[in-house]
């Protein structure tokens, strides 16, 4: 380390300008405050956009590349120096770089991976994600051409049983689901008694107590359940909305598709072709994401041979958080929050003054542009211009300019951010978009839960102690003394 401290104080003098200079000038500090143990965010300038500011100057100044992986590990001047001189060093080999953040552990060194960032769980032949080109794929087929030419029961099929459907297979599936199109009556007894419960809660609960009234109740995994599943949760999800608004329930229809169906159960009205298009789209890019928090939290149950209602309910309870499917709820009222496209600069910057996150962006997959949004972004656009109302989305552009600087940090649109928008458009009620996007991502969790099912294995990772050991047992009588944050 010496050497490597005396080589890089050299490479320092040899330069113009040492790393205080460029430190302090980024965050617009004094030079004398530069130290080793100035931490990012232990002073104001030294927030999230100045560590933007600094990280681009530094990759100016030093010709090094940092990318997402480095700059979660890039929290003080010391790591910043060491960063550099490892960097400095790499040719030489005379520096390990550790992949991971790595701590001292009494005699041994353990690497931990907080948030599972980069874990590979394993393989999977359902659905490809490049996040660095931002490529999406199920069972091999481009997004891209998923929204163009198939729909969500074809998408669904392809999920589920690994290929596209010929023509009897889709009919057969289709039918079976319409057969499916209904719900027992002590789940809608239950919804009404949770008239008042947010959308999202009564449908974990519904989804939880369901698996108590099906025909194949013993058999809970049979592929009629799965099916049954997949058009029960629209149904759950209508129904409730029509008990909390004092409404009354339309019954589904056998007739129409999943999309049309769905928006029918709402509202009453059979919708446009136009409109059934757009939800089927949207259902379609919803339909499943590899292994995201709540796809994750399916298989850890089901790794424990628990079934599939257990594991769907445990997974859409993951998704109701607003890091994750929640998301697409606030991006709503981000947007009225803003109110105009000239208030999303301010936005921002109160944002990161803040240190909150600007919802509908980031994401811990994609380092480029989410390809939904990219997808999305065209149909949010034409449905604005379409219902001639286009400032929300001139909004969300107006906020995307404004961001630019962490867009060039890796820190993007995701699919949320427009699908919120269209979501509004479609007039649907805004605590039914995470529902709504629930509904999508049945089959993703479904075939998830399956591919786990085949090749199971308990899922079932390690903690890494921090706290004090071996301590003596004192009896409450010598306890006299506060030795811990207790109540
Ligand atoms: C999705 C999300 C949780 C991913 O988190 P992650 O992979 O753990 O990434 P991190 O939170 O470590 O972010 C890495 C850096 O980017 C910044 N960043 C990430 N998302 C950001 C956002 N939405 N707004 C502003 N900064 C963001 C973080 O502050 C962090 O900066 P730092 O290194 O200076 O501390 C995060 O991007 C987020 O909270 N987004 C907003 C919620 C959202 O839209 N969720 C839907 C996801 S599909």
């Amino acid at each position: 380390m010496e050497s490597l401290s005396s080589s890089f104080s050299k490479g320092l003098k040899e330069r113009e300008k040492t790393l205080e200079y460029v430190i302090s000038e980024a965050l617009q500090i004094p030079q004398s405050q530069v130290e080793d143990d100035l931490e990012y965010r232990s002073i104001s300038e030294w927030d999230s956009m100045g560590h933007v500011n600094l990280l681009i100057s530094l990759e100016e100044e030093y010709g090094v590349t940092i990318d997402a992986h480095d700059r979660s590990k890039l929290l003080s001047v010391r790591d910043l120096r060491n960063f550099l001189m490892q960097a400095e060093n790499k040719d030489s080999n005379t520096v390990e770089i550790v992949g991971n953040e790595t701590k001292g552990y009494s005699e041994q060194k353990q690497t931990i991976s907080r948030g599972l960032v980069d874990v590979i769980l394993d393989s999977t032949e359902i659905t490809y994600i490049d996040g660095e080109n931002g490529l999406l794929q199920y069972r091999g087929y481009s997004i891209h051409e998923l929204v163009n030419n198939s729909t969500f029961e074809e998408t669904a099929y392809l999920l589920m049983f690994g290929s596209l459907p010929t023509s009897v297979q889709l009919k057969d599936f289709d039918q079976e689901l319409k057969k499916a199109r209904n719900l027992p009556e002590p789940i809608i007894d239950l919804l009404i008694s949770m008239k008042e419960a947010r959308p999202m809660d009564a449908l974990r609960t519904a989804v939880s107590a369901l698996g108590n009234f099906q025909e194949n109740s013993l058999k809970h995994d049979s592929l009629n359940n799965k099916i049954s599943l997949l058009s029960q949760i629209p149904i759950i999800v209508a129904f409730h909305n029509s008990i909390r608004f004092n409404r009354e329930l339309v019954m589904p229809s056998e007739k129409i598709s999943h999309a049309a169906n769905l928006l029918y159960m709402l509202d009453g009205k059979i919708p446009s072709i136009n409109v059934e298009k757009v939800l089927n789209k949207i259902l379609i890019l919803h339909a499943d994401h590899g292994s995201n928090a709540s796809a994750f939290t399916a298989r850890v149950v089901t790794g424990t041979s628990a079934d599939i209602y257990a594991a769907l309910t445990a997974a859409i309870a993951a998704f109701s958080g607003k890091l994750h499917g929640g998301a697409i709820e606030e991006v709503l009222t981000m947007i009225k929050e803003i109110g105009s496209p000239d208030n999303a600069t301010m936005y921002v910057k109160e944002k990161q003054r803040k240190n909150e996150p600007v919802m509908g962006f980031g994401h811990r997959v994609y380092k480029t542009i989410d390809p939904r949004a990219k997808i999305l972004r065209e149909t949010a656009q034409a449905l604005s211009e379409e219902f001639n109302t286009t400032i929300y989305f001139e909004i969300l552009e107006s906020l995307v300019s404004a961001m630019r600087p962490y867009i060039k940090k890796g820190v993007n649109v995701n699919v949320d951010y427009y699908a919120s928008l269209i979501y509004q458009l479609l007039g649907i009620p805004q605590d039914l978009f995470v529902p709504i996007f629930t509904i999508g991502r049945i089959p993703g969790w479904i075939s998830q839960i399956e591919e786990q099912k085949s090749k199971n294995i308990l899922i079932r990772p390690k903690l890494s102690y921090t706290g004090i050991k071996n301590q003596p047992y004192r009896p409450i009588s010598d306890r006299n003394h506060i030795d811990s944050e207790g109540f």
